[in-house]
């Protein structure tokens, strides 16, 4: 069990100030008795136009700011490659962490991360943002209350169009965007048994990685879910699958959309706000901060959760690779 923070303001610091940090400085700043107290940012300029939008310090290097005695929690905002280097030495410090999806590069890396935080009495908390939605948590609700009866299947898709300017600071799709689905997917109704995937790259000139991913998978209780990821277009139909859930059992469905809150405004990458999405950061942060660090409570999506994703992520490559139904 972690230690307790029961002061009158928890103090955050940020490594990694790019786009995604706009959404964090913005929950922190909704999250009663918490504060943004710096960010540190590999490039200074970056870092000191954030500091300024954030009106926080900006720190000269990462340990400069992992020791300051006013940060209590770190962010860790990096590029996946960096997120272990940067969570070793937060906890280190003895420093709370949430580190963005996805977690690691590697089982072993996050594996290497939980047990950091075991040793040191910490919370790391993955990322796992999409969990933190209030229709999220009311559909598990019901999935274990057995109000949707048996599950008889699962999809979580993905449709979201983006340039090769923005995919290619990203891993392809099957890393950066289906972590979202293996995650949700293990919060909703747990851990497939069997998987099969294939990728495709569709509209890129020049970068090689994959822009759309789909995996079929059997569940433990025999059902079956699918998945897809796509960057390489955007669903305008009516009832459009940009981002949505879906569960149906023998006794009832539910569905989750970002099209359910649109802002007519430019999100960070999107060209619309998808105002569900920008609230599960909101709960994310405010889970993490209040209901984990002062009370006591459990991410909703754990480290070891973040391992079976990451597992599940490899098992799509090798499937993808061998072209065969991988085991898990
Ligand atoms: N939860 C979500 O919905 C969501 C959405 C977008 C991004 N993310 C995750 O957030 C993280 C950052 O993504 P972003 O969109 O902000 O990307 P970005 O490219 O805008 O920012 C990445 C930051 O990492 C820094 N960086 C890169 N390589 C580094 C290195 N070797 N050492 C130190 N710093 C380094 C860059 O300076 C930059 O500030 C990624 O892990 C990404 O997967 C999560």
């Amino acid at each position: 069990m972690a230690k307790i923070l029961n002061k009158p303001e928890i103090g955050v610091g940020l490594i990694g100030a790019g786009d995604i940090s706009i959404l964090h400085a913005r929950a922190i700043a909704k999250t009663h008795g918490a504060k943004l107290v710096g960010l540190w940012n590999r490039n200074q300029d970056r870092a000191h136009q954030r500091a300024t939008e954030f009106g926080c310090r900006n720190y000269s290097t990462p340990v400069e700011l992992v020791n300051d005695p006013a940060i209590d929690a770190i962010f860790i905002l990096t590029n996946l490659e960096t997120h272990l280097e940067y969570t070793r030495l937060a906890l280190t410090a003895g420093k709370h962490v949430l580190v963005e999806k996805p977690v690691g590069a590697s089982v072993a890396e996050i594996e290497e991360m939980r047990e950091l935080a075991n040793q040191h009495d910490l919370i790391c908390m993955p990322g796992h943002n999409y969990v933190y939605e209030s229709s999220m948590i009311r559909t598990k609700e019901l999935i274990e209350t057995g109000e949707l009866g048996q599950i008889v299947s699962a999809y979580v898709m993905y449709n979201i169009h983006h340039p090769e300017e923005v995919a290619r600071r990203y891993p392809g799709v099957v890393r950066q965007i289906l972590t979202h689905h293996s995650y949700i997917l293990l919060y909703l109704v747990g851990q497939p048994v069997e998987l099969c995937a294939m990728k495709a790259t569709l509209h890129y000139q020049e970068y090689t990685e994959e822009d759309i991913a789909m995996v079929q998978m059997r569940l433990a209780n025999g059902a079956l879910a699918h998945f897809c990821a796509s960057f390489a277009a955007d669903d305008h139909a009516a009832d459009p699958w940009t981002v949505m859930v879906k569960i149906i059992g023998t006794a009832g469905s539910t569905r989750y959309s970002y099209r359910d809150h649109v802002e007519i405004k430019p999100g960070l990458v999107h060209s619309q706000t998808y105002t569900a999405y920008q609230g599960s950061i909101r709960n994310e942060v405010r889970h993490f901060l209040v209901d984990c660090l002062r009370h006591g409570a459990n991410p909703l999506s754990s480290m070891s959760d973040a391992i079976t994703a990451q597992k599940m992520i490899e098992a799509a490559e090798k499937s993808i690779h061998d072209k065969s139904i991988v085991t898990l």
